[in-house]
């Protein structure tokens, strides 16, 4: 084997490496295919050649049949013969006819016809009435071809050659012949057109098979071994194509091959760098699971403080901790931070907007004003830690929103309020803000995809708030202010089927 190292690949493996050996050729090999349907093509279009050839050969064989006769008529003619004439000339006749392979000459006109010489012989005159007339001159390549093969198949017949009459005596000469001569001619004159089609199409399907080879079949290798070599390293850069640089298909493919190489490899890099993210994601995850487990325990020694305000605020501080030490535990279990479909339980909604509004700094705000305008003694029963999520999230864009609104008379609020759309839960977060920029309300749902010029925002917020929505089944959608009140600005509403309690009073 020859171990050579092809020039467009600057390190192809040498071992067989399980993307090659996956991809071994089983069939016949194109080089192959191409020489076989090489020969077929040269010997099809031999065929196509061989049949009017054939045909052309017979009627020049009954053109040179009749030509010598018509020497053989003028040697026998009494005028050119001397005042005895040849005609009388047995041993002359039998010679001539002979030579002719003839069994009969006459010469005919419209008066009447002259046999100048016959076989002698029983057979003679009897074969030469057996004859089928061949008129020479009225053949065309249709009817020739059919004779040709009729001959070729056949044979077995006597032919009366003539042409046409000659103007203006109406003199014409006939020869009679067994047709097994020309057929014999004919069959020497296939076998050489074989024998040379054979050769023909070896000498053509050489030299097609090696052009073939050299322009398309080892391009092609070199295209089919760059693959496997890159499926087997492609974070190598070693392992890419180097185009050729030809101007053809081929060198298009190896072009495009190579920025497909570069593309999948900066794939890779950037996927590679991501996992590489996503386990520093992990790790400060679980530190930080630790550290706010500690903070956990700290914040359950808060009970033990007298003072009425700490008592008030610790459980909050506690509850917080722990909704973010569970979060930070199912990211951890996951191994990425997916919303899975929550577990339902039932509580009074407008404690938990409350309670909402509270961690988002709306409460105790000293310029905005918070509405919880939902009955609180409606119950509900959807994912709680999910709901409470995503109202934080929006409360949290909310109040962004409000505080940056300077030039204001009118005063700032921010409204939750509850409906029934039959067994779904319809809540919505309304504020007085500037609404939602309209560059932003595209892509307000995808990730990283805030409003660019909003200090310290991610793009996140919405899009996770999106992602719990539909973990519970529901939806969360900005409501278009054509449809709401003029003086609000964002309006967020959140569906969540099969949220009623039965029983609720
Ligand atoms: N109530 C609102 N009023 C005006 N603009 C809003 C409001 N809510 C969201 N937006 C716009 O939508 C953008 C996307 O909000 P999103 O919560 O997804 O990201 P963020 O608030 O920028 O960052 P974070 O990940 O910290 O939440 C915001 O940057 C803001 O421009
Ligand atoms: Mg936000």
């Amino acid at each position: 084997m020859r171990a050579m190292r092809d020039p467009g690949i600057q390190n192809p493996g040498t071992a067989v490496t399980p993307a090659k050996k996956a991809l071994t050729r089983k069939g016949t090999g194109l080089s192959a295919k191409l020489l076989v349907l090489t020969i077929l093509f040269v010997m099809l279009a031999e065929v196509l050649i061989f049949v009017p050839s054939i045909a052309n050969f017979r009627n020049t064989w009954l053109q040179d049949r009749l030509a010598d006769a018509e020497l053989a008529v003028a040697a026998l003619d009494p005028a050119t013969y001397g005042t005895e004439g040849a005609a009388g000339d047995a041993m002359m006749q039998q010679v001539l006819l002979e030579t002719l392979q003839a069994h009969e000459l006459v010469v005919a006109s419209d008066a009447g016809r002259q046999v100048l010489a016959q076989r002698t012989g029983i057979d003679g005159p009897l074969v030469a009435n057996m004859a089928i007339d061949v008129d020479i001159s009225t053949s065309n390549p249709l009817t020739s071809i059919w004779d040709a093969f009729k001959t070729l198949l056949d044979g077995g017949n006597v032919l009366r050659i003539h042409g046409a009459p000659e103007p203006p005596t109406g003199r014409y000469v006939e020869v009679v012949v067994e047709e097994y001569y020309m057929r014999d001619a004919m069959l020497e004159f296939s076998r050489n057109i074989l024998i040379l089609s054979i050769v023909i199409s070896l000498i053509t399907a050489g030299l097609v098979y090696l052009s073939l080879n050299a322009l398309f079949v080892k391009p092609l290798r070199r295209l089919d071994q760059a693959m496997a070599t890159f499926a087997d390293a492609p974070e190598d850069p070693g392992s890419m194509i180097v185009p050729s640089g030809r101007g053809d298909e081929l060198g298009t493919a190896e072009q495009r091959l190579a920025s497909m190489q570069s593309d999948v490899r900066t794939m890779l890099t950037e996927r590679r760098r991501l996992a590489d993210v996503g386990l520093a994601v992990s790790k400060i995850n679980h530190d930080l699971r630790n550290l706010l487990s500690s903070a956990h325990l700290l914040s359950e020694r808060l009970d033990m403080i007298a003072d009425p305000h700490v008592q008030r605020i610790a459980p909050k501080i506690v509850r917080a901790i722990d909704r973010a030490v569970s979060f930070c535990e199912a990211a951890l279990a996951y191994g990425q931070v997916r919303e899975e479909a929550p577990d339902r339980a039932t509580f009074a909604l407008a404690g938990l907007v409350d309670e909402a509004a509270e961690f988002a700094g709306l409460t105790s705000h000293n310029s905005l004003h918070f509405t919880n305008e939902i009955d609180p003694a409606l119950a509900v029963r959807v994912g709680q830690e999910n709901l409470f999520r995503i109202l934080l999230n929006l409360m949290r864009n909310g109040r962004h929103a409000l505080e940056a609104v300077t030039d204001s008379d009118e005063p700032l609020r921010l409204m939750v309020s509850a409906d029934f759309i039959g067994d779904a839960l319809c809540l919505k977060v309304a504020d007085t803000g500037p609404g939602i920029p309209e560059t932003v309300q595209e892509r307000l749902f995808l990730p990283f995809h805030g409003d660019a010029g909003r200090r310290g925002g991610t793009g996140l917020g919405l899009a996770i708030a999106k992602e719990l929505a539909e973990a519970d089944g529901g939806t969360i959608r900005l409501v278009p202010s054509s449809e709401c009140d003029r003086t609000l600005g964002a309006v967020f509403a959140i569906t969540l089927p099969n949220a009623r309690v039965e029983d609720a009073g």
